[in-house]
């Protein structure tokens, strides 16, 4: 087995006891709670990821895009929520396509967008699962609470779909500073969605599936009696932002780039062969600070070139030109876009390679 002091930097590495506590973690919590787990699989975008997260528990996987459904529907998944309002009649056939092999399950949350779906299935005799997106606070996509009847009625007179439920995404939790308010964000978040899910119903509609959950607001939202289904993704591996929203601790962070100090041209600086190329240029949340921090060290990374990132180092602490270190990126999912593979490592030992399966797959 190779050990981590025989591989070339930059690195990603993956500490399966950590993913592995993480995964069993959040499945205990659904479990706990009630609801279906269906993690955001944008997060590892790795068949050997999903895999260990079906094992813990989850019923199926939440992705954005088609082109990643594909990747995994190739992989031998045989469930998945696209919670992403895909457009278009070409979309359209390539979800067709997917929804022959597997139980696909689409987000909408406008009448034109989904009618392109629509006529794709109606034209071959089928229906296409979905659920509307309530937008509660995001502002991002999906339509307002009191807009979900009208537009949900709409969705149901279109005869290639069939609305299964709502769903959310209360990615506004990133915001907080504090951890009462994250929880009273997921609060809100499972509350909104599930009298969303009531109006539908008492207004004649579907809506069995009601579906929450960022990493930051799952522990609150999915308690929410009437929340059947809860995705957070990042809890996988976590990052730099979840420790500050005081998500989860530094132990509990699973991905990390490996990189070598390459040059320390003054005391309070040190340079890593590991820039935006690399750890990626997602700012830390809910404040913005430098773009990842060293682990075990006193000393952050400030400034990104693609290929350097500059630490600023505190007063006591030495860096030399050749050692090696870790850190720990802001923002987990944008990271594992950025690699073709990632190293699965227990303690110092490199257990396998994982090839990123669906980086990059971005229609
Ligand atoms: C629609 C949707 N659901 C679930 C998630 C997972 O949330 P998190 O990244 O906080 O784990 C995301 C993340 O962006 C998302 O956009």
């Amino acid at each position: 087995m190779r050990s981590l002091g025989d591989v070339a930097t930059p690195a990603v590495l993956v500490d399966v006891d950590v993913l592995e506590r993480n995964l069993a973690r959040m499945a205990e919590r659904a479990r706990t709670a009630g609801v279906r787990l269906r993690p955001h699989a944008k997060t590892h975008k790795l068949l050997e990821v999903g895999r260990r997260q079906l094992a813990a528990g989850a019923v199926g996987l939440t992705l954005a895009k088609t082109s990643e459904a594909e990747v995994f529907a190739a992989g031998g998944f045989d469930d998945i929520f696209l919670a992403y309002p895909v457009v278009g009649e070409d979309k359209g056939r390539r979800l067709l396509a997917l929804a022959e092999r597997i139980r696909l399950t689409v987000g909408v949350d406008s009448v034109e967008g989904a009618r392109t779906l629509s006529n794709v299935f109606a034209a071959a005799g089928r229906r296409l699962d979905v659920r509307l997106k309530i937008d509660v606070g995001m502002h991002r996509v999906g339509v307002l609470p009191e807009q979900a009847v009208g537009v949900a009625r709409a969705m149901t007179d279109l005869p290639g779909l069939h609305l299964r439920g709502v769903f959310t995404f209360a990615g506004h939790a990133y915001g907080e500073t504090d951890p009462d308010a994250v929880a009273a964000v997921g609060r809100h978040e499972g509350a909104t969605v599930v009298a969303v899910a009531s109006a539908l119903r008492s207004a004649g509609l579907p809506a069995d599936e009601v579906s929450v959950g960022s990493t930051p607001t799952a522990p609150h939202a999915m308690t929410v009696p009437g929340v059947t289904e809860c995705r957070p993704g990042v809890y996988a591996y976590n990052d730099a932002s979840q420790v500050s929203l005081r998500t989860c601790s530094l132990e509990d962070c699973a991905l990390t780039v490996l990189a070598t100090v390459v040059s320390v041209p003054a005391p309070d600086r040190a340079v890593l062969d590991a820039g935006s190329k690399t750890v990626s240029s997602d700012p830390l949340r809910p404040k913005e600070q430098g773009f990842g921090w060293v682990v075990g060290r006193r000393a952050r990374l400030a400034r990104l070139s693609e290929e350097h990132g500059v630490l600023t180092v505190e007063e006591g602490e030495r860096f030399r030109v050749g050692e090696r270190v870790r850190v720990l990126p802001n923002h987990a999912c944008v990271v594992s876009n950025l690699h073709d593979r990632v190293l699965a490592v227990r303690g110092e030992s490199v257990e396998a390679e994982w090839r990123v399966a669906a980086r990059g797959r971005v229609e």
